[in-house]
């Protein structure tokens, strides 16, 4: 237990970190609040011990990262072949984890024979494969990126060219309905990356086609953001906008490849950031991360994950492990006390502690003492709201400020706060009545 003592302005700050009761893995801790924290998974190191290890340790959601992809899955048309997607999916499934199937119908990773094609045979041909491919594994899969990266880039909205594309403008949906007969039970989505901040037109085009999409009874369960972020596409700080969109939508949000390029804190920050945004929302159900050790990854120069090279813990695992478990990070303290007048002559103390965590929604508790007769003044900041209160009774001057005074339960209030993806604390100060 770590103990940090602060100075601001006119008020003590006194702090400790929780102790107990915090999951001590990624899947353990996302648990909690009926989340998943997968990884990519590739089948050639399968026979790695430290890999396998941490696998089944940390993570409780498996995505193949290459071999379930079109070109690894029907090598030959009509011939599917399915080896090294099996492994992946009979070891995560042995050991009780869930899979997400990645993914049916891609502009990249065709076979050739695929990429050579075009009209209604390139149509045809992949519709075949998606039904082919999630019938094979009904019943098996969490949820499909049935469409990957089907926007482009830039200013446009629009779709990307694609021989897929070329087809006609229809071919996401027809590859949705094909994926819904196939797999009734699996979750579909659409999955892209460069579509985290709300801003982007890229964003923006892929909520309209979502909007359509469930306007017109498309069968669409969720939609994926890559989250593959470094210094020149950093991490939004609209990001709980966005996924809080999508998700108003009526579709799960998910992040399904996340990786972020750096180091030691920095880095830590930014993925405390993507957790936290996950959390702010409650149909943001699961975070997939890119890879288990930095030297898994496809972008291994960048040293964008989780582990060590070595399979050790990196600042950023623990304050991921620290926001799934209490919503704000592993150094965030649990207390603070302002003081206000003189203490021991007249004064009074209030101290607030955290309660009960949520995705949208947190408890707090404030503690009373020097005089029966107190004023609290409770602030939140913008977007937070104060939804419910007891043992007090309030009045707001504004709907950021509210004042609590004794309602005759003692010196103990507490209240809830809606905290729209902003999980500061309030300030809490203390007057004599
Ligand atoms: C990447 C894999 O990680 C690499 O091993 C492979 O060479 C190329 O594809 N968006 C996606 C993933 O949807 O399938 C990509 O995975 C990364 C970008």
């Amino acid at each position: 237990m770590s103990a940090i003592v602060a100075a601001t302005a006119g008020a003590a700050v006194i702090a400790a970190t929780p102790a107990s009761g915090a999951a001590s893995t990624l899947g353990a801790a996302a648990q909690q609040s009926g989340r998943y924290f997968g990884t990519a998974v590739a089948a050639n190191k399968l026979g790695d011990s430290t890999y396998v290890g941490i696998l089944n340790r940390e993570f409780d959601m498996v995505t193949a990262e290459n071999e379930m992809k079109m070109d690894a899955t029907e090598p030959n048309q009509g011939q599917f072949s399915y080896g090294n997607a099996d492994r992946i999916v009979n070891q995560a499934r042995n050991q009780g984890k869930r899979v997400r199937g990645h993914a049916l119908a891609w502009h990249s990773q065709q076979p050739g024979w695929m990429q050579n094609m075009s009209g209604t045979a390139l149509r045809n041909a992949m519709l075949n494969h998606v039904t082919q491919v999630a019938s094979y594994y009904r019943g098996k899969i969490y949820a499909w990126d049935v469409v990957n990266e089907a926007f482009a880039d830039g200013s446009s909205g629009g779709r990307r060219d694609s021989n897929l594309q070329r087809t006609g403008n229809d071919w996401i949906e027809a590859a949705f309905r094909a994926a819904r007969s196939a797999d009734p039970g699996a979750k579909l989505c659409y999955n892209d990356y460069n579509t985290d901040n709300w801003s982007h037109a890229k964003t923006q085009g892929v909520y309209r086609m979502v909007q359509d999409f469930k306007s017109r009874g498309v069968p669409i369960d969720c939609v994926g953001f890559q989250a593959h972020f470094n210094s020149g596409n950093p991490v939004p700080s609209n990001y709980h906008t966005t996924l809080g969109n999508f998700a108003a939508l009526g579709v799960d949000v998910q992040i399904t490849e996340l990786d972020i390029e750096g180091s030691g804190s920095s880095q830590a920050q930014q993925y405390q950031g993507v957790t936290q945004a996950c959390l702010s929302v409650a149909r943001c159900t699961g975070i997939t991360v890119w890879g288990i050790r930095d030297s898994d990854s496809w972008r291994a120069s960048g040293t964008p994950l989780l582990f060590d090279g070595s399979g050790n813990k990196k600042a950023a695992y623990n304050s991921v492990l620290g926001v799934l478990n209490n919503g704000t990070g592993t150094t965030t303290p649990t207390t603070t006390t302002t003081t206000s007048g003189n203490p021991g002559g007249g004064g009074c103390t209030a101290t607030y502690s955290e309660g009960e965590k949520w995705s949208d929604r947190f408890n707090g508790n404030v503690t009373v003492s020097g005089t029966d007769n107190w004023v609290v003044t409770v602030t939140v900041s913008s977007p937070q709201r104060v939804i419910a209160t007891w043992n007090t009774s309030a009045t707001w001057g504004s709907a950021n400020v509210m004042t609590a005074r004794p309602n005759g339960s003692g010196n103990t209030f507490g209240f809830t706060v809606q905290h729209g993806g902003n999980w500061n604390w309030p300030t809490v100060s203390c007057q004599v009545g």
